[in-house]
């Protein structure tokens, strides 16, 4: 008997050990230098490897009739080991006069408009009736790097400082007066998040824009409303300092959609910023949670159509539609984002946006993404090793 307990002793022990080591083992950034991204190690981010990144679907809005984009996002996404879901894009001629909400009726929108904000109300609406936890959104000239999967995980690190409450205080890191400023190895990795790997209670994640701006003191004071402290946006950054992913300071001034300059000026080259969305244009990639899905199907399915959807997204964002409870949501942003448009032959985008004159008609490119996996394309398909594909902006000498 005291040997059987003595080996029952022993398996407690050795669960408890595992346990402890699971939980509270090796975790936080290896980096090999080089092309390989660092890894964060640790069981909270695992989920965001899996083929949905984390989310519980990703979705991809396309009209059928662009069979191309149709085929090169489902190679895209097979090469990177994504699994991509439809939602049919919309002809601005097919969507009724009826439908659109009320506040539109005395405004001319554009049938471009009226097309992708009813296919953006759709994807809504399907993460809403099929009550998904979150789910990714793209459009289908949408392109990424082929380190997505470990940007990402980095990426849901910073994004806990501005999504994860503490148990007790029921506060994110994000949640102090004035501006701060934080390294992602310096957030706790070990908040548990109930919903998904990248925090319980946000709104949108908006991975894939045109251009954004940092927060600022004037932004608070322009959006003060009754409840000040409810609608203050966060002025928190959260670096990712030496991202082997990040193009040369040359190569995003180069860009008609500049990001701002401060980026440049004001951090090392390769670093990486999370913070809160302000003023972001463009939707090429965004992801809404549940909670994040119903306001905005509420918002613009029911009440506001006014303009572009980015746009009116980005108005959202910075808190401009005046609500009963004078609650922000929590639109955390990343610049420079970690998906951008494919600009090319084929199968590219064609939009117009402003500081247009973008696309380039010769040269076949996605602005900010380093490993392209539609301009290594070819390379992937065939199986080339990572050290032969074409990184688009390389360092300077
Ligand atoms: C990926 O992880 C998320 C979060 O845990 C989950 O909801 C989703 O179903 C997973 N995707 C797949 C394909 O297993
Ligand atoms: C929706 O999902 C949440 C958890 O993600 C669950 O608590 C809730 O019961 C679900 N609602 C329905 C109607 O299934």
């Amino acid at each position: 008997m005291p040997v059987l307990f003595g080996h029952r002793y022993l398996a407690l022990i050795v669960v408890v050990v595992l346990v402890v080591f699971w939980f509270f083992g090796p975790q936080g950034l290896q980096s090999d230098g080089g092309i390989h991204y660092p890894r964060v190690q640790g069981k909270a981010f695992s989920d965001v490897l899996n083929s949905t990144l984390g989310f519980q679907e990703i979705f991809v809005i396309n009209l059928p009739e662009r069979s191309d984009r149709r085929d090169a996002m489902t190679l895209a996404a097979a090469l990177t080991r994504l699994d991509v879901k439809w939602i049919d894009g919309i002809d601005g001629k097919d969507v009724p006069e009826r439908v659109l909400p009320g506040d539109s009726w005395d405004k001319k929108i554009s049938k471009g408009n009226k097309g992708s904000w009813r296919a953006h109300m759709n994807a809504l609406q399907r993460v809403v009736q099929d009550n998904l936890t979150s789910a990714l959104i793209l459009e289908d000239d949408a392109d990424w790097d082929i380190r997505l999967k470990e940007q990402m995980q980095v990426f849901a690190q910073a994004a806990r400082a501005f999504t994860q409450p503490a148990p007790r205080t029921r506060s994110t890191l994000a949640d102090t007066e004035g501006r701060s400023e934080l390294s992602v190895s310096q957030i706790p990795i070990n908040l548990r998040s109930r919903l998904t790997p990248y925090g319980d209670s946000w709104d949108v994640l908006w991975l894939g824009h045109c251009g954004t701006e940092f927060p600022s003191a004037s932004t608070i004071v322009a959006h003060k409303s009754k409840t000040p402290t409810m609608n203050r946006v966060p002025l928190l950054r959260v670096t990712i300092p030496s991202d082997v992913t990040v193009p040369d300071a040359k190569h995003l001034k180069a860009h008609p959609f500049a990001l701002q300059d401060s980026l440049a000026k004001e951090y090392a080259p390769h670093t990486r910023v999370v913070h809160a969305s302000d003023k972001t244009t463009c939707t090429q990639a965004y992801a809404v949670s549940q909670q994040g899905a119903r306001k905005l199907l509420y918002q613009f399915g029911l009440k506001t159509l006014t303009a572009g959807w980015d746009l009116m997204l980005g108005d959202w964002c910075d808190g401009l539609y005046p609500r009963e409870t004078g609650n922000r949501p929590v639109c955390v942003t990343v610049q420079p984002p970690l998906f951008s448009h494919h600009y090319g032959k084929g199968a590219a985008s064609d939009i117009t946006a402003p500081g247009g004159g973008f696309v380039n008609k010769d040269k076949e490119m996605t602005p900010y993404v380093r490993l392209s996996v539609r301009v290594n394309m070819e390379r992937l398909v065939q199986g080339v090793g990572m050290g032969d594909l074409i990184d688009q902006w390389e360092d300077a000498e």
